[in-house]
């Protein structure tokens, strides 16, 4: 088994983490529980994903159904290493990503994963669907995809627009249940933990500038103002710049 991990020391400490979060994944579970574990007997999955607990319980759910799963980071940034770690001692998953990984490095991890032809690929942000688009000696075998991101169903959609689109994409950002939720309340949440753990200020009284007041910008602009910040929202749809007015924020000009 090939794997591009940082230290495989972290895999008992990854592997209590995984445990963690699946408490808060109820349809992981059901998957786990209820599924036939032939479903994907004979199938390999190429995903491209943030390297966290959530996609590490993902991952072993699809392993239990009897897919063969190689893994790339689909951020250098977000991979947690010591989910990569377990990943690879305990499970026995190819897993290709370190947390601050180059962009050198972090192409080679999605090359590692598209050499192994996949029959499925999961994607987040279309890295890796590009990447088997551009190099389509890989690609043969593709019966389909999925996309997670707004950004990445743009990229996607441009390829089919240009007609070079060569497998089907299920767009899942465009499942309400996606962007209604996850962009909303998900990156509403996520993207204040973040500035709170780079800053570490009070974010009471200070002024937040939240641009876009699309799903992403209106969880933001809450989450913002429910800890005390000025929120100032800029957009450039006059329905969306009204709605944020209406919902008692301060509209500018960028
Ligand atoms: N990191 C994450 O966890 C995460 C999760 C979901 C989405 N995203 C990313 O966040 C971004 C927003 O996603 P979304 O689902 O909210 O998209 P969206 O289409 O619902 O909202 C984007 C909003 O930005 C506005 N906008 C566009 N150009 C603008 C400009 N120049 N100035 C001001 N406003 C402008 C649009 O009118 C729209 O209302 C995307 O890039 C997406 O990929 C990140």
């Amino acid at each position: 088994m090939d794997h591009f991990i940082k230290d495989i020391t972290l895999a008992d400490q990854g592997r209590k983490r995984i445990t963690w979060a699946a408490r808060e994944m109820p349809v992981i579970a059901k998957l786990r529980r209820d599924e036939p574990k032939n479903l994907f007997s004979g199938i390999t999955i190429g995903a491209c994903l943030h390297i966290t607990t959530e996609t590490a319980n993902l991952v072993l759910a699809l392993k239990e159904c009897g897919a063969r799963i190689f893994l790339a980071a689909s951020n250098p940034l977000s991979t947690q290493d010591d989910v990569s770690a377990s990943l690879v001692k305990h499970e026995k998953i190819s897993v290709f990503g370190k947390k601050g990984e180059n962009s050198v490095e972090y192409e080679q991890c999605i090359k590692a994963v598209a050499e192994k032809k996949p029959d499925l690929v999961i994607d987040d942000g279309a890295d890796l669907i590009s990447y088997l688009h551009n190099n389509s000696r890989f690609a043969g075998k593709v019966i389909g995809a999925t996309e997670e991101t707004t950004t990445g169903v743009t990229r996607i959609r441009n390829l089919e627009k240009s007609g070079k689109l060569i497998f089907p994409v299920i767009a899942v950002n465009d499942a309400q249940t996606k962007h209604f939720f996850d962009n909303r309340y998900g990156t509403g949440q996520s993207t204040v933990d973040g500035i709170l753990r780079a800053t570490n200020v009070l974010i009471a009284g200070k002024t937040v500038v939240v641009s876009g007041y699309g799903w992403c910008g209106r969880g933001i602009a809450k989450n913002f103002m429910g800890l005390g910040a000025h929120v100032i929202v800029t957009e450039v749809s006059p329905v969306r710049a009204l709605e944020a007015a209406m919902d008692g924020f301060v509209v500018m000009r960028l």
